[in-house]
């Protein structure tokens, strides 16, 4: 078969380096947005008079028809046509004749394909953000029920200090909305037209760059027609926002793999969400947040995988580039396939409320509220500090925690000590006076529910 780019060629490639080079096996996911891309530039040049209104109809027509074709899956992509750009166009021509050979008038693949992207990544980050929120409303729910829920707090993986759960979850619900926002903030750089730039230096044709940018949506057109085709950073922002949204969803799935863990036991994942062992009849394994935990790998290879690709490319289009695609497209799936999943997992879990209960009270993360206790009755923190330390140390020799300490013992180690420390050093007091601005104070985290509620 002839390529639609075939006139200076006196040989056919082979078909086995046509599949090594064509892209049509991956890029078909962009059949909607190169046919939508069509018609707004067929639009244009006809509002310019470069091909005649009736001729832009034909050819509107033409592409409407394959639309439908595609969303029924009646296209039947080639190998031959390299990818999906070439492919639709020779449906195009097959579809009304010798005319839909006026499409490519004054635009490149080039540009095609860059205009592509970005109304393809627009549209993901759209539906992104929405699963991102439907996450947040998860761990709202979570934490509206657990404010005063207690669990220890770890640093170095020690237990440090009692915190609300619901503190616990919020702190995600924190993170994910930066993610949200990075999302936001990259459209800036996605809703931008490459559209018009041509292959690389613009066209000889009177086009009107700003009028197919406003019919597709964009905000404004790339001001150089060798960096609209050639750069592809609006794709590494995304992957990069990608990357740490899925660095801290991988963060949460190690908590809840450990929480769920016989030696935690602070929750209990949903059926729907674990899975049991081929062997061991016992198990009940936390799958999915280990595998969001693995996949988060496949989307930092992605950005690393672009990065790589692009960091040594002389201006303006190169074949490498074709290369950006198939980490884009896994980088949209594995995100919004584990945000969903996350939700699920989040909004089923079982809390085991007694085992952190119990939890709470078997540790000595009360320790500093004892020390500043003396500390706020006048003794250097430093010293009371070590005053602690040394009660921690009897409470260990004793096989006790610092409730069960016989108060003469308290009295021995500072007369600043009244029997008021057993109030204090209750887990929920210990939490409930945390009340600096972020603090886990029962109602900083009320104030935090409706700040968070009303982001949502
Ligand atoms: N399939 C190509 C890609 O994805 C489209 C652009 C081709 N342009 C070219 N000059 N060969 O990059």
């Amino acid at each position: 078969m002839s390529k639609l780019w075939g006139g200076r060629f006196t040989k056919t490639a082979e078909e086995w380096v046509d599949e090594f080079g064509a892209s049509i096996g991956f890029d078909q996911l962009l059949v909607e947005e190169d046919i939508e891309g069509s018609i707004a530039h067929v639009k244009m040049l006809a509002k310019c008079g470069i091909v005649s209104e009736e001729e832009a109809l034909q050819i509107q027509n033409g592409l409407q028809t394959l639309l439908k074709k595609a969303k029924n899956g009646e296209l039947e992509y080639s190998v031959q046509n390299e990818d999906i750009h070439l492919n639709i166009e020779k449906f195009l021509i097959d579809e009304i004749g010798p005319v839909g050979g006026k499409l490519h008038t004054g635009r490149s693949r080039n540009d095609q394909v860059a205009t592509d992207m970005h109304l393809y990544l627009r549209k993901q980050i759209d539906e992104i953000s929405k699963e991102i929120k439907q996450l947040q409303t998860a761990l709202v729910t979570q934490a509206k029920a657990h404010v005063e829920t207690i669990v220890p707090g770890y640093t170095h993986l020690q237990r440090a200090q009692p915190v609300s759960f619901a503190h616990h979850l919020l702190a995600y619900f924190w993170m994910l909305e930066r993610d949200f926002s990075r999302y936001q903030d990259g459209l800036k750089r996605v809703n931008i037209s490459p559209l018009g730039a041509g292959a690389l230096a613009g066209t000889t044709f009177p086009i009107d760059r700003h009028y197919s940018a406003e019919l597709l949506g964009f905000d404004r057109i790339y001001e150089n027609s060798l960096d609209a085709v050639s750069d592809r950073d609006f794709i590494l922002e995304f992957l990069s926002t990608s990357a740490t949204l899925m660095m801290h969803l991988s963060r949460l799935c190690e908590e809840i793999i450990l929480w769920s863990s016989q030696e935690f036991r602070f929750i209990e994942l949903d059926d729907t969400f674990a899975t049991g062992s081929s062997i061991m009849p016992q198990k009940k394994n936390p799958d999915m947040a280990e595998l969001i935990r693995g996949k988060t790998g496949r989307v930092y290879g992605s950005l690393f995988s672009l990065l790589t690709i692009l960091k040594g490319l002389p201006l303006a289009y190169n074949k490498d580039m074709q290369e950006d695609k198939e980490g884009m497209f896994d980088a949209v799936t594995t995100v919004k396939g584990s945000l969903k999943i996350f939700t699920g997992m989040i909004e089923s879990m079982t809390v085991n409320t007694d085992v952190m209960k119990q939890a709470v009270h078997s540790d000595f993360s009360n320790a500093t509220e004892l020390a500043d206790y003396l500390a706020s009755k006048g003794m250097p923190f430093r010293e009371a500090h070590e005053v602690v330390g040394k009660l921690v140390l009897q409470c260990i020799q004793q096989g006790v925690f610092l409730l069960g300490l016989p108060f003469s013992q308290y009295k021995e180690a500072s007369e600043l000590f009244e029997e008021d420390i057993f109030e204090v050093l209750d887990p929920k007091t210990v939490v409930a006076r945390r009340n600096s601005a972020g603090g886990t104070g029962f109602d900083q985290v009320r104030l935090a529910l409706e700040k968070a509620e009303t982001l949502l």
